[in-house]
């Protein structure tokens, strides 16, 4: 926990936690999480897209030993909280110490007790699972599963940078973004840990939740044209005012979302240009995130949406267009990986206790990057009153504690059934 406020602490935004991909902040707490590596007898990497690795090698494993990776990422949304990710990369840490693969030189100079695993363990800070800066999310992961696109290249942040320039300017040579990608062989698993965001295991009050799957998003950068006049002197029925298309848009978006179960969109960002008190708007662009259980249903609900945009828009003479900025299917965690952290969690709760919740993750997460090379598994921590993407996102040190022994449980059930 006093890690999680070291990390707070390291932000682009003085007061608040911000911290973008290929930023001075996203080096810091890369060096910060190598050292911890190192502390504990990992061997710390960065690697082709700024992901911070650390390996350790079971007892009588080299190089090649296939490895189970836990973890999960350091970048952040803007005014964050101190937990999303974060707390995942901790406390994958938190277990590969618990667990001392490689054993412990002990004042003699002799290996102390060590667990014997059949994998090697590594924990991985993914450094783009957000998209804040480019706003295409799952920049790390997706450059670790070798699913980089080369059209990302051009992705520009707020001040015009584009990703290739990042690249440079961080340190990294974009020609060699390829070395970051893992074969498959390589991973026997991608295990990661997160706040749930969300309040089903507030409401259940419970600590931990194995989750079944993730949610399907696709991500919208929408346009509506319209024409600039002036605020006094344009009667209404002369005006095209893009801004109020736009309202009209978001508001017809929540109906849509609300009439389907387990599709949810939201407008959060909706600018107005030129953006001046005296002028009617003649351009506006706002930003559509979806999200579903199901790619199927998400997409019937945007195909929805489309129509009911041309409908709003036809009747005030406005254009639109929209340009998807992101897009990952729903991923499903795999059966054995759920197993091993239901096992986990069940040895954290007492003997004869009912099974630990299940519950597929409203949010996105490295994992749907991470499932085109690894099966994927995810442990959900409860996250007090569900709110996330807000300073005042919490969890509690009890369920830290029960979520580090029910990930170590994890990896241990894991490795007895693989040996
Ligand atoms: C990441 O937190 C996302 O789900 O947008
Ligand atoms: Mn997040
Ligand atoms: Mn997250």
């Amino acid at each position: 926990m006093a890690r999680c406020d070291e990390l707070a602490r390291v932000s682009a935004t003085p007061g608040a936690i911000e911290r973008v991909y290929l930023s001075p902040e996203h080096a810091r707490v890369n060096r910060l999480a190598a050292e911890w590596m190192r502390g504990i007898g990992m061997s710390p990497r960065q690697d082709a897209a700024g992901n911070q690795l650390g390996r350790i090698e079971p007892l009588g494993g080299d190089r090649d030993t296939p490895a189970l990776m836990l973890g999960s990422h350091l970048d952040t949304v803007p005014d964050a909280g101190r937990f999303d990710g974060i707390v995942g990369v901790l406390m994958a840490l938190e277990v590969v110490r618990l667990l001392r693969v490689g054993g412990e030189q002990g004042a003699s100079g002799m290996q102390r007790a060590h667990v014997p695993l059949p994998f090697a363990l590594e924990v991985v800070a993914f450094s783009d699972e957000e998209g804040t800066r480019f706003g295409k999310a799952l920049l790390g992961s997706s450059a670790a599963a070798g699913q980089w696109n080369d059209a990302w290249w051009s992705l520009t942040d707020a001040d015009g940078t584009t990703l290739r320039e990042a690249f440079r300017e961080f340190g990294l040579d974009p020609g060699r973004i390829g070395e970051a990608a893992r074969r498959p062989e390589e991973l026997v698993g991608y295990l990661e840990a997160h706040i749930e965001q969300g309040p089903e295991l507030d409401e259940r009050g419970e600590s931990l939740a194995v989750v079944s799957s993730i949610a399907s998003a696709r991500r919208f950068q929408v346009v509506v044209e319209g024409e600039a006049r002036h605020a006094g002197g344009t009667p209404y029925e002369r005006r095209r005012d893009a801004l109020l298309g736009a309202s009209e848009a978001a508001l017809a978006i929540e109906r849509i979302c609300r009439g389907e179960h387990h599709v949810i969109g939201t407008v959060g960002q909706l600018e107005a240009f030129p953006g001046a008190v005296n002028i009617v708007p003649g351009e506006a662009r706002f930003s559509l995130d979806l999200r579903g259980e199901f790619d199927g249903t998400r997409d019937a609900v945007w195909s929805s949406i489309s129509r009911e945009l041309d409908e709003i828009m036809g009747g005030r003479r406005l254009r639109w267009r929209a340009r998807e900025v992101h897009s990952a299917p729903a991923v499903f965690c795999a059966p054995l990986l759920q197993d091993v952290v239901r096992e986990g969690i069940l040895s954290t709760l007492p003997p004869g206790a009912d099974d630990p919740a299940v519950i597929f993750s409203r949010a996105g997460h490295d994992g749907m990057a991470m499932s085109s090379v690894a099966e994927v598994g995810m442990l959900f921590l409860r996250n007090p009153d569900g709110i996330s993407h807000h300073p005042d996102e919490a969890v509690s040190l009890g369920d830290v504690a029960l979520g580090i022994r029910a990930l170590a449980e994890s990896v241990l059930q894991l490795a007895a059934d693989r040996a």
